[in-house]
């Protein structure tokens, strides 16, 4: 049985090794092979911790106790014997309701680097254990109402596993197979893949909630779905940090390590964890932040009260190049009683209330600039912006959104909105 609070503190959630030889159990086959594989470990390592999982999976809960009720979900790119979602979903898999659970592991032969992979007893000692396969072949791992082992509960123990013909990959067709039989898919997926396991989920029509790259609000495969309300930020996780456990020896900057530290990762035994402060969730599972509505005062009031001194007694710039539009430098001056368009920090993402806000454009989308009204910069304005020392590559056909104050610039990520209902 898992424990939780065991899992919250190591990053894993190992409970019961031996018994029943659960995905959990007997793991110190892999742990020379762990310290040996970290040295050149990649970037898609990155093992989320139990209480990120949890933080978010409550937020979806809040709003709709039932959300996973009745559900299949598919935990792709994971590995019960590594990673903290299949042992969540597992724990969880009868008060949530859940009608069955996959997880689908990926081949150590496909990750980077990992020579000295060796297979841990768990999977030794099973009957299905395949020399040949065991490091060529992904795993798929199932847990189904039935209580296999006939211990009275269902729980990880009763997940029962079996090689995949492939390496796991997510695009592949048996795991594209898994994807159609599931209506929630929930992961961390490698961020190198981030856009093509988007355009994944969205090709396969689940619901989804999964972690990556804050950054990847701005990727042409996400933006179209958050402008059109298909794909939002998680409830949490948003601008703090979220620490990951990495295989042993990985490199993680001394900082890094010592945040994680400080924030309860120390290093043990099969893990060191490091922090990234730009990862967050990003779901279309619905969520009580999206319909809070942000708190803002009037264009009035922030000019009298705003905390920003580019705000207060000086007022909203108006773009050079788009002249109905303000230009709006922090989320929480945002006025709420101007009408017109304004173009804002992506941060706004994290506080997106669809019903306050509607999303117009994103301000590095030349043609979307354009469709919108976005004049071109000119050769005036890119003279008097090299004049003044600016160094970008902006050229007069450009329509990046101008500034003229204090010097002349273009605005830097911005994504253009609308007030909702204006008056
Ligand atoms: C960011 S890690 C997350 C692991 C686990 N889901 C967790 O959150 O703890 C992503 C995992 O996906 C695996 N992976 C990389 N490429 C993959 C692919 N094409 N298909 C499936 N998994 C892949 C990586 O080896 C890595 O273990």
């Amino acid at each position: 049985m898992v424990k939780q609070g065991e899992a919250t503190t190591t990053g894993r959630g190992d409970g019961d090794t031996s018994a029943t030889g659960s995905p959990s159990a007997a793991r110190s086959a892999g742990k020379n092979s762990n310290l040996v594989a970290a040295k050149s470990a990649k970037n898609d390592e990155f093992y989320t911790q139990w209480a990120d999982i949890e933080r978010e999976m409550n937020a979806y809960l809040e709003y709709d106790k039932d959300v996973f009720r009745d559900k299949v979900l598919l935990l792709p790119c994971d590995d019960p014997e590594w990673s903290n979602f299949a042992k969540f979903f597992a724990l969880h898999f009868m008060d949530y309701g859940i009608k069955k659970l996959i997880s689908t592991s990926y081949a150590a032969d496909s990750k980077p680097d990992t020579i000295d992979y060796q297979p841990t007893l768990f999977e030794t000692e099973a009957s299905q254990f395949d020399e040949t396969r065991t490091r060529a072949n992904g795993k798929v791992f199932v847990l189904e109402r039935k209580d296999v082992n006939g211990d009275g509960v269902v729980n990880i123990d009763d997940l029962r596993w079996h090689y995949l013909d492939g390496d796991g990959d997510f695009r592949s067709a048996e795991v594209t197979a898994l994807r159609d039989e599931a209506d929630v898919v929930i992961t961390n997926p490698p961020f190198s893949l981030f856009r093509e396991f988007i355009a994944w989920l969205v090709e396969g029509g689940v619901k989804f909630s999964i972690i990556g790259n804050s950054n990847a609000v701005t990727y042409v495969e996400t933006f179209p779905l958050i402008k059109d309300n298909r794909l939002w930020k998680g409830a949490t996780g948003n601008n703090t940090d979220m620490v990951f456990g990495v295989p042993k020896g990985a490199p993680v900057s001394e900082a890094d390590r010592l945040k994680a530290e400080k924030l309860g990762y120390p290093s043990d035994d099969d893990f060191d964890y490091t922090r990234l402060g730009n990862s967050c969730w990003f779901t279309n599972i619905d969520h009580g932040r999206r319909h809070e509505a942000l708190q803002l005062m009037s264009m009035a009031d922030n000019i009298k009260f705003s905390k920003h001194k580019n705000v207060q007694g000086v007022g909203y710039q108006r773009y050079y190049n788009f002249q109905e539009a303000i230009e709006v430098p922090w989320v929480d001056a945002i006025p709420n009683d101007f009408d017109g368009p304004m173009g804002v920090p992506i941060t706004f993402l994290d506080k997106y209330n669809p019903e306050q806000f509607e999303i117009i454009a994103h301000g590095d989308d030349m043609e979307a600039m354009r469709d919108i009204g976005v004049k071109v910069l000119g050769e005036a304005f890119v003279k008097k912006y090299y004049e003044g020392g600016g160094t970008g590559g902006n050229s007069p056909g450009h329509r990046r959104l101008g500034l003229t104050e204090p010097h002349y610039s273009t605005a830097y990520k911005r994504i253009i909105i609308r007030r909702k209902n204006p008056s």
